[in-house]
């Protein structure tokens, strides 16, 4: 037994924060940001929104583009590094937002970045074991909660969204392959200054040594590259789409180099969108779905870097 992605769905805030904006907040330009980042702005969720909001809207549109009902879910996994609350966890909040009352277990997975590929691998592990049919994965982050608006070094690359898929059980994959690591001693070079056990000095925030992350990133990602196409016993030239994780365009565009790929196959929303860390995957897939770029019997790799340090990557054939 196999998963398959059969429909997918995404949500972004109304509120458009453009870098000029930011500009009048702090020391920085639209010119410097597009520049370093290739960001041009980001999306802001509202005061009444949540997560949980996010999540439940991006789950609304792959539910109805799989053609499936809430309630054959029978699973729902939400990667999340900004849950609406310690507890209950943003997938139980979904769940009941999408009046799911069938009993599915329902839970978070915290991988920062790289959270929605840990999710799909985990949905996908879940379908192969024959201990689910029907799994709604969700990558949903309100990263303006978590912003120091007063730090241009970092403040220039959030943004907020969700992005959700619907995976089914398939007698052929699509999920072809998944790749999930982490390496906890790189913790400091991109945290949060505080939680709920280690408590916060004043509001806690995103802090991160960026240029440090950029030249890991590169390198890790150039890695995991390696190692799915190697386990696949795949040709760089056989990947059709790279929908990567959207933190910066110099990091998509050296994958993109390593993999030999055109910019034309290439899934980029860090322009409009900025880094939404879980959200991001899932919210490029359906943006190239949606558009037609992404068509039956293409091969799409997914790969994703994110705070722990943990990277992973997700291969599907699109079914
Ligand atoms: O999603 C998780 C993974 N995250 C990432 O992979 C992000 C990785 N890092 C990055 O994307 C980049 O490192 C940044 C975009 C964060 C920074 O770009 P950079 O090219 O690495 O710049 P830098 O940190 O080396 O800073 C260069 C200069 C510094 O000035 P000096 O010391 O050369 O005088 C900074 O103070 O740019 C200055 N600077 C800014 N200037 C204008 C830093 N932020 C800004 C800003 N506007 N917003």
């Amino acid at each position: 037994m196999y998963s398959r992605i059969q429909g997918t769905g995404s949500y972004l805030p109304a509120r458009i924060m453009t870098n000029h904006e930011l500009a009048e907040r702090v020391d920085t330009s639209h010119e410097w940001i597009v520049e370093r980042t290739g960001i041009h702005q980001r999306h802001i969720a509202a005061a009444h929104e949540n997560s949980s909001d996010l999540a439940a809207a991006a789950a609304r549109q792959a539910l109805s583009a799989a053609g499936i009902e809430a309630g054959a879910i029978d699973l729902i996994v939400v990667a999340t590094t900004t849950p609406d609350l310690v507890f209950p966890s943003t997938a139980c909040l979904l769940q009941e937002k999408l009046g799911i009352v069938n009993g599915c277990p329902a839970f978070d997975v915290q991988a920062v970045c790289s959270g929605f590929v840990y999710a799909l691998s985990i949905a996908d592990n879940f379908i192969r074991a024959g201990q689910s049919k029907c799994a709604l994965v969700v990558g949903a982050e309100t990263l303006s909660r978590i912003t120091d608006w007063s730090d241009r070094s970092n403040c220039i690359l959030w943004g907020d969204g969700a992005g959700a898929v619907v995976l089914t059980a398939s007698e052929t994959p699509g999920v072809i392959s998944t790749h999930l690591h982490a390496d906890g001693r790189y913790r400091d070079l991109l945290h949060v200054n505080g939680g709920v056990s280690a408590g916060a000095d004043g509001a806690y925030a995103m802090k991160m040594e960026g240029s440090a992350v950029f030249k890991i990133a590169v390198r890790t990602l150039d890695a995991i590259v390696d190692e799915t196409l190697a386990a696949n016993q795949m040709q760089k030239s056989d990947i059709t789409w790279l929908v990567p994780h959207q933190a910066n365009i110099r990091i998509i565009q050296a994958t993109a180099k390593k993999l030999g790929m055109s910019m034309d196959n290439v899934v980029v929303t860090v322009d409009t969108q900025a880094n939404t860390s879980a959200a991001s995957i899932p919210l490029a897939l359906d943006m190239a779905v949606r558009d037609g770029r992404i068509k039956t019997g293409d091969v799409v790799l997914m790969e994703a870097f994110g705070g722990g340090f943990t990277w992973g990557s997700v291969l599907i054939k699109w079914i």
